[in-house]
């Protein structure tokens, strides 16, 4: 049986790490995160298991990481793109740095859109390839006014754009054979933003959460909520929700509310 080439970004430890142990019995793997010595000793331990494993060492809030890791793709021989490096960036905004926020957005939304754009010539020319990005349930919390949730305007704002990138790139992606996939966990048990998921029992392990999305992947899914039951009920309203603002709200007359 052939092996497929997948890069996984975020390899070094949590989701991608999970990721690349649950590929490598069928796939060979480039593995992309900024520290050394975690993407060689996991790519030590998938060689053991008969994976053939690259090493990239890249800073994805970088323009010269972003260069590594899109020059690699654009060999086009990898058909599973895995983006799911991440950072939580937590603050007020006012408390974040300026500079801060390009980094931020650059890893969190900006990364897997470039990556996305390199990798998809080689998979629309091979009739095969998938590209899945690693968003969060975050994505859908604009709305929420908790005060026992995380300052997250940053991260929220580049997960929705994830979500709604990968949901429009599904569309225009329709008639070929390549598939977009966003996978939106809750609280997962990783390293993430200082380890706080390890301290809630509730937290799914980055391993379901990987099973999951390419269980998800198996069965179609453009989205993929891991822990959500009855995902298409929720996802249905949403799409209802969307298509009432669209439909309704495309009017050359202001509505009645704003004529006074
Ligand atoms: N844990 C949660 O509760 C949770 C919930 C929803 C969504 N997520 C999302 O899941 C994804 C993975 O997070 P995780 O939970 O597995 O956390 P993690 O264990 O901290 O993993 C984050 C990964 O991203 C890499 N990374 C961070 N900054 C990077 C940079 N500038 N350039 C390249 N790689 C970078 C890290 O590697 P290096 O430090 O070696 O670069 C690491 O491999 C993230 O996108 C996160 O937003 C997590």
């Amino acid at each position: 049986m052939s092996r497929t080439l997948a890069l996984v970004t975020g390899a070094s430890s949590g989701i991608g790490a999970a990721y690349a142990r649950l590929l490598a019995p069928d796939h060979d793997l480039v593995l992309v995160a900024r520290r050394a010595d975690r993407l060689n000793d996991l790519a030590d331990r998938l060689r053991a298991a008969g994976a053939a494993v690259e090493v990239l060492v890249a800073d994805l809030s970088s323009h010269d990481g972003l260069a590594a890791v899109t020059g690699r793709l654009a060999a086009g021989d990898v058909r599973l793109l895995i983006s799911n490096a991440g950072v939580g960036g937590y603050a007020p905004l006012t408390d974040v740095a300026p500079d801060e926020i390009d980094r931020l957005l650059t890893l969190n939304a900006v990364a897997p859109i470039q990556l996305a754009r390199a990798a998809l010539p080689g998979m629309l020319a091979a009739d095969e390839g998938t590209v899945v990005t690693i968003a969060s349930l975050l994505a859908f919390s604009g709305g929420r006014d908790n005060p026992n949730m995380p300052r997250r305007t940053l991260y929220a704002a580049a997960k929705a754009a994830t979500v709604a990138f990968t949901r429009t790139l599904a569309g225009e992606l329709a008639d070929t054979a390549v598939r977009a996939q966003v996978v939106c966990p809750g609280i997962v048990a990783t390293d993430w933003n200082g380890g706080f998921g390890r301290t809630i029992p509730s937290a799914m392990s980055p391993e379901d959460v990987a099973s999951a999305g390419l269980a998800s992947l198996r069965l179609g899914e453009t989205v993929c909520v891991p822990g959500l039951e009855d995902q298409g009920a929720a996802l249905k309203a949403l799409s209802d929700a969307e298509s009432a603002l669209m439909d309704h709200g495309a009017r050359p007359s202001p509505a009645t509310r704003y004529q006074h």
